[in-house]
This record gives structure tokens, sequence and C-alpha cells, in this order.
């Protein structure tokens, strides 16, 4: 295969932008064969890409061309968000993370896991709402585009104003041609209740509801954070299951880090660990979801997210109940990992 990917700076001076977008790869894609759904629709492999490395549709041409099938459009909002100041990307020593460790020590080369410090920063809706329009008509009729919104809580809000704010940048995605919408309910680099919907099943369920209704039929997903808790993990999906077509999880393990110098970073605050120490916490997480589905008999489908990166990763989510995979930092760190994994299938 001759391709060479783009190289980016991949680490504190992040060079990964809206305009710096390598052109679609022309390769060929190994097929892997079996038959796959995502949210009940059709689609060549369970291979996706989850919300956040594809800013714009010009990133989601790129790695349709390079064997993803399900392409998650970063998270958007109803009103313009500015990006956090750097560090967005830093690179941390960790093991396999648990959800409770504290102080992760930063380092300079990234080695599988990072930091992730953007604050979910959106277009105004015009740009994107015209954008997403845009990549539907150049995509592949066979490959799927998967909006992720976000709603965006104002001081005097009640959750009903933030439950109507998901529910309207759900219906601008679907009408800008979405084939399938996702509601961040976990960022826990956000402070606000926004960013930690997952952990009030009562909060989620109303805003789950409102959102329905925006989207009619549209597959709905909702991604959420780490929940290790059997107790949790039943609230949380019998609130939700009545409305959405599957669960992504997990959006990240948060924890602090310690800065080259010593120092806390981030201020102090939780940031989302994503890539390769999340693995088994997330693995086990849709292992367990997907027990109390079967147990009650519920038909949601499970997004197994984290950490991925070969073959066998993605098998052992299957195993674990996922219908798909989705992958963030081994796709950012090597554009061709979905190829790889369709060659050793
Ligand atoms: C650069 C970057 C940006 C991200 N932005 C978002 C985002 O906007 N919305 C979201 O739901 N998740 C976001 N995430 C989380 C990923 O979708 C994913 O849940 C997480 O990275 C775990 O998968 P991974 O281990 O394959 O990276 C982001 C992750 C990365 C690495």
């Amino acid at each position: 295969m001759e391709f060479n990917p783009s190289k980016y700076d991949i680490g504190r001076s992040y060079d990964w932008n809206y305009d710096n977008v390598p052109d679609p790869a022309q390769i060929e894609i190994p097929e892997i064969g079996g038959e796959w759904k995502f949210c009940g629709k059709p689609v060549e492999s369970p291979l996706g890409m989850s919300a956040g490395p594809l800013l714009n549709g010009r990133w989601i041409l790129y790695y349709a061309s390079l064997g993803f099938d399900v392409l998650t459009y970063k998270t958007v909002r109803s009103r313009s968000r500015d990006c956090y100041p750097l560090p967005n990307l830093q690179p941390v020593a960790t093991d396999q993370l648990r959800g409770t460790e504290t102080d992760l020590p930063a380092i300079d080369d990234m080695s599988g896991s990072w930091a992730v410090s953007f604050g979910m920063p959106s277009k105004p809706p015009a740009e994107w709402r015209a954008d997403v329009e845009w990549t539907r008509n150049q995509l592949a009729p066979e490959k799927l585009l998967c909006v992720s919104v976000v709603g965006s809580i104002q001081p005097d809000w009640s959750l009903d104003q933030l439950a109507d704010d998901y529910a309207l940048c759900a219906k601008w995605a679907v009408e800008s041609g979405a084939d399938c919408v996702e509601t961040n309910f976990s960022c826990p680099n956000v402070a606000t209740c926004d960013g930690q919907l997952y952990q009030e099943p009562n909060s989620a369920q109303l805003v789950t509801a409102r959102v329905r209704e925006a989207i009619g039929s549209t597959p709905y997903i909702i991604k959420v954070g780490h929940v290790s808790e059997r107790d949790a993990a039943e609230q949380l999906l019998e609130s939700v299951v009545p409305f959405v077509d599957a669960i992504a999880a997990t959006n990240s393990v948060a924890a602090t880090v310690r800065g080259l110098d010593g120092k806390p970073l981030f201020d102090g605050q939780c940031r989302g660990i994503c890539g390769d120490a999340t693995r088994t916490a997330s693995t086990e997480q849709i292992r367990l979801f997907a027990e109390i589905r079967d147990q009650r008999g519920w038909n949601v489908s499970l997004i197994g997210v984290g950490g991925a990166g070969t073959v066998q990763h993605v098998r052992d989510y299957l195993a674990a109940g996922a219908e798909a995979v989705h992958i963030a930092t081994a796709a950012m760190v090597d554009p061709t990992v979905a190829v790889k994994i369709r060659r050793d299938w």
C-alpha cells in the first residue's frame, strides 16, 4: 500500500485545525465481510470515528476514505464557542485507568493516552449547518454521517431550556442531512450540568425525550461518561432507553493532571483522559450495560469507545456486547488504523 499520511504535530502545540485537512486518500480498503448494522442501518464494518477529531466535512471525507463507515461530526452548539487555551492535548503517563486516579504526570511525547481539553468549541450554527449539508452531499451514500450536539447552558437557564437547546441543535443537524444524531451527555472538561447529564438520570430523561420529539425516527445516540456501578448504570439506562437507539461509552475517564514542572495543570480541574488507558474501563462498561440490557430485555445498541486501535480491541468490544466500535485517539495518531484493522480482520 503506497500511502503517506500527513504528519501532524500531535501534543501541546497542536496542528490539527479546520483548514489543514488532507485530501481523501486514493487507496484500496480491505473488505471484512459479514453483516454490520449501525442503529438499524446497514454499514460495511463496525468501525466509526467518534466525536472530536472530525472538525468539518473535509475531515470527514478524509477519514471516510480511510476505511471508517460511521463518521461523527465534532460536537456543535446552538451558538459559537471558543476553544480552551493550550494545551488542548496533553500526553500523560498512565496504566489502564479505573476512574479513581489523580495527578497523572504529563509527558512530552504521546505514548497512547492524553488529557483532552477543548471545552467543545463550536462554529456558529449557520456555518456548521451548511457544512453538514455539504458533507452529506459529498459523502458516499453507504457511509453514515452522525452529528454530535451539546446544549449550551446559560447562567439563568432551567433544565427545560437546556433540553430545548439540545433539541434545537439536533433538529438542525437532521434538517441539514445528518443520518444520525448524538447528544453528548459527558464532558469532564465542562463544569456545568450539560457536562454531567449522564450522572443525572431524571435530567437525562427529560433531554432525551425532548430530542426524540424534535428528530422523529432519526437514529439517536447518547454519549455518556464512565459508569462502573450497576445501580447507576441501571438507573441511567432505564431513564433513557425509551427514547434512544444507542448509547456510546465511554467519552473518557476523568482525572487531574500534573504538568512537566510538577504543578497542577488545568487549574487543578479534571480533564477527560482519552486513548489507550481507557480501554479496560470502557470495555467493562459496555459489558455491564449489555448485561443489564439483556436481563431487562431492552432494545438499545451499544457503541464501544475508548482506547481501541487493533483488531483485538474491536473484537473485545463486540464480544462485550457492542454493535460498533468508534475510535478517536488511535485514528489521529495513525490515520491508517482502520485500514490496518480491516487488513488484520
Ligand atoms: C481531539 C479530541 C477531541 C474530542 N472532542 C470531543 C467532542 O467534541 N465531543 C465528544 O463527545 N467527545 C470528544 N472527544 C472524545 C472522543 O470522542 C472519545 O470519546 C474519546 O477520545 C475516547 O476514544 P479514544 O480513546 O479512541 O480517543 C474528543 C477526543 C479527542 C481525542
